[in-house]
């Protein structure tokens, strides 16, 4: 496990703590729409963190041509139509680059500013010229608006329970989600980044902010420093 990290629940449970069941019974939301709005059509994208494939799918549907990265076998056993590549992002090094890298699910609020640095660095790594890297960040009152709930329409409660300060600037998050017939939870480390915070680590590893792709700043479309 990665330090910090702990999941519950039936099943396998990944080094970050996530529940490989709990990722297959997800629904996706608007994720796809975004990243499809952002990339030209039939782009190659380099996934990192894909799980089992939530996003995936969607975006093979739409025509992308999808590599899907993650350090969990069990997660990436239920991905199809994709490539796969097993192993932690921050390591990665494919030696070919992809129109589009997409680093979602706040990976880049990373506790550990070193995996942090290695996340976006693998980004920048395996971005062609011209490409982007799409990356998702937590919401503005994430870590601070807790306790919270949220009711799926498709049947399941995801609660915000708590996220602790443990030093150095970042929280300890325990998020339950809670389904009729199970119940998982996840205990992660993450670092809150304001949009500065966040554009000096882009900065860091050569990418800047072209343009927030949501109203609410939490996807980001990155481009290489220099990249017009
Ligand atoms: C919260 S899940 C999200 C999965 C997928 N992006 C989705 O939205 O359904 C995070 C995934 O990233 C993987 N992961 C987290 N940190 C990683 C790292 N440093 N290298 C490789 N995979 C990582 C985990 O194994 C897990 O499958």
């Amino acid at each position: 496990m990665r330090e910090g990290h702990q999941g519950t629940g039936p099943g396998a449970i990944t080094p970050d703590g996530c529940a490989v069941e709990l990722y297959s019974r997800l629904p996706v939301g608007a994720e796809p729409d975004i990243v499809a709005s952002a990339v030209p059509a039939g782009a190659r994208i380099l996934e990192l963190g894909s799980g089992v494939g939530r996003m995936t799918r969607p975006l093979l549907e739409r025509g992308f041509a999808v590599t899907a990265v993650d350090e969990s076998a069990e997660m990436l056993e239920h991905v199809r139509g994709a490539r796969t590549i097993c192993g932690p992002v921050e390591h990665l090094d494919l030696g070919e680059t992809f129109d589009a890298v997409m680093l979602a699910s706040f990976l880049v609020h990373a506790g550990d500013v070193e995996v942090r640095r290695g996340l976006l660095s693998a980004c920048a790594r395996h971005v062609a010229e011209g490409g982007c890297v799409l990356i998702q960040r937590e919401g503005e009152d994430y870590h601070t608006n807790v306790p919270r709930e949220r009711v799926d329409p498709s049947g399941f409660t995801v609660r915000i329970v708590s996220a602790e300060p443990v030093g150095d600037g970042v929280d300890s998050v325990h998020v339950e989600y809670e389904f009729p017939d199970a119940v998982w939870t996840q205990t992660f480390r993450a670092r809150p980044l304001t949009a500065e915070q966040f554009e000096e680590a882009l900065a860091e590893a050569g990418l800047r902010v072209d343009r927030y792709l949501t109203e609410d700043g939490t996807w980001v479309r990155a481009v290489p420093v220099g990249q017009g």
